[in-house]
């Protein structure tokens, strides 16, 4: 994940610049300011976090720990459906079998592969990834929401970092400028279609995709993740 790794395998302007520090509290405020295009990299977090106030942890050097700065003209309203871009990004970079289960997850295997936490604050927006990167069988996170699984399990053998993080932020740029020019044009890879998803105040019903601000359609109604009790998944 060092610079010089990571530097010569960029394809476009997303990692310049690229920083990275060995450990940090958390690379989303690492990168906090800078022009868009920057990332911010970590090999340990100590105070990593996902979405809804949860930690989120990673042994150190075995993930692909990153945050990107962007600076589009996004209305708030429009973060969830940038989150799904984002994730489908990361999707297409790490695993045929990956797929987006909304509101941020990757999946593949019916287990969590990376998850991406999408943050505006003054006109910035920062896309934070975290992607299990060289964790064996043995070595995954035990006791999390969803069941873990990693790079080097679905590939059968270790992973080159700095390559898959070039690869990442490669699909991130090509989605984020059909994104500034066309808007949100959907999910392809949606995990959650067609499974059961019960909503705050009891009611449940199948997901049936999402719509252009990237909200959950259930029984041809939108709803915001804050209205989503819990999935079946
Ligand atoms: C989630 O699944 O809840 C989102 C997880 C996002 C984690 C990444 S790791 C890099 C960046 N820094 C953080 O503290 N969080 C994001």
């Amino acid at each position: 994940m060092d610079p010089a790794s990571v530097e010569s395998q960029l394809r476009g302007r997303f990692g310049r610049p690229y920083i990275y520090r060995e450990q940090c509290p958390t690379t989303q405020e690492l990168v906090r300011g800078l022009p868009e295009g920057a990332v911010a990299a970590a090999d340990e977090q100590t105070a990593g976090r996902g979405r809804r106030g949860r930690p989120w942890i990673a042994p150190p050097g075995s993930a692909i720990l990153f945050s990107l700065s962007l600076r589009p003209q996004i209305a708030p309203e429009r973060l969830a459906a940038f989150s799904l871009v984002a994730a489908e990004a990361v999707c297409e970079a790490t695993s045929p079998e990956a797929a987006v289960r909304w509101p941020n997850d990757v999946i593949a295997g019916g287990a969590k592969l990376a998850g991406v936490l999408c943050e505006l604050r003054e006109g910035q927006l920062v896309v934070g990834v975290g992607i299990n990167a060289n964790l064996s069988e043995d070595e995954l996170p035990a006791g999390t929401r969803i069941p873990a699984t990693s790079l080097q399990i679905l590939r059968g053998g270790p992973v080159a970092r700095a390559a898959v993080l070039a690869d990442v932020l490669w699909e991130l740029e090509v989605r984020y400028d059909r994104y500034a020019a066309h808007g949100f044009e959907g999910l392809e890879r949606d995990e959650l279609r067609g499974r059961t998803v019960h909503l705050v105040g009891g009611a449940s019903g199948p997901a049936e995709g999402v719509d252009e601000l990237g909200r959950l359609l259930v029984a041809g109604k939108a709803h915001s993740s804050a209205e989503v009790e819990r999935l079946d998944a």
